[in-house]
């Protein structure tokens, strides 16, 4: 039967710009977000309800994984991918640079089952097909894995690893690729998950523990659960403001859903609410822990 729950607003949660990304460390009970348009990254401890800035740069601050040493996250900027140090709390070190148009910026990226990052690009006025898709492969050594994309944003696997979804926002679908977890490769294209009777469109997504797709519209103020085998929404979770952006499970059990929210970005005029406050709810389906870039 297909079900419709609620998320609720953190009470005390900071209100980004445009937050993104979240991700869970379960080896420190910490949630990570960051908003790109106030270049931050921010931190949420769970145990003790306690939220914190771990860095605030004069860059976009895009998206943020998690990596092998529990004591380093890595980071995309407008155009460069980094090490964030969490105890000193700056940016450690450079990993690359990429080369894009002056007027795209980094986006959405994840993790994949063999430690690489997978990143991509948009064009900032979310009209050009002048963005693309990258690995950063443990080694360093980037490579481009798709052009032409417009919004490159939500990236997810399969448990078994042999599907990779990926979401280019304007397109309002979930491409479904044969994956090659080997060698980091994207096969034939299986199917689209077409998702255009939403009054939004796709952006972040996450998988749940069941094989199941959590994906955020953005616009819509909801995030849908996908059985991604067959191609259809199964559930819903609805959220009080509209620009719904990502989504991960988390705390102790990985049963709660955050989900990341934007302010007045880029075309809404600023409201006084729980708009680009970080939102919860709490499911019998949970996640598991996400996949560390591996630093060698
Ligand atoms: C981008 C935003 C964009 C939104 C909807 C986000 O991932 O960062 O700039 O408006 O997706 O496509
Ligand atoms: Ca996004």
């Amino acid at each position: 039967m297909y079900a419709v729950r609620v998320a609720q607003p953190l009470k005390d949660s900071p209100r980004a710009v445009l937050g993104e990304g979240p991700i869970w460390d379960e080896r420190r009970d910490i949630l990570y977000w960051v908003d790109i348009m106030g270049g931050k990254i921010y931190s949420y401890d769970a145990l003790k309800g306690k939220f914190d800035v771990l860095i605030k740069i004069n860059d976009y601050v895009t998206c943020v994984a998690l990596t092998s040493d529990p004591n380093f996250l890595l980071v995309t900027l407008k155009d460069r991918v980094a090490l964030v140090d969490i105890s000193k709390k700056v940016i450690a070190r450079i990993l690359a640079k990429i080369d894009e148009p002056e007027s795209n910026r980094l986006n959405d990226c994840k993790v994949d089952a063999a430690g690489r990052l997978w990143f991509g690009s948009m064009d900032m006025n979310e009209r050009s097909p002048s963005g693309s898709l990258y690995v950063l492969e443990p080694n360093g050594v980037v490579r481009k894995v798709l052009s032409g994309v417009t919004i490159s944003n939500g990236i997810a696997w399969s448990l078994d690893n042999r599907y990779m979804y990926y979401i280019d926002s304007p397109t309002k679908k979930v491409m479904v690729f044969n994956y090659d977890i080997n060698n980091g490769r994207l096969l034939s294209k299986v199917m689209d998950i077409d998702l255009s009777k939403y009054n939004g469109v796709p952006d972040g997504m996450t998988m749940d523990s069941q094989g199941y797709l959590w994906v955020a519209i953005y616009g819509d103020g909801r995030v849908l659960r996908i059985d991604a085998e067959r191609g259809i929404v199964v559930d819903e979770v609805k959220v009080s403001v509209p620009y719904t952006t990502s989504c991960v499970f988390g705390g102790p059990a990985f049963s709660t859903l955050f989900i990341t929210t934007a302010r007045n970005f880029p075309r809404d005029v600023e409201r006084d609410s729980d708009d680009g406050k970080l939102h919860f709810l709490n499911l019998d389906v949970g996640g598991y822990a996400l996949y560390k870039y591996k630093l060698i």
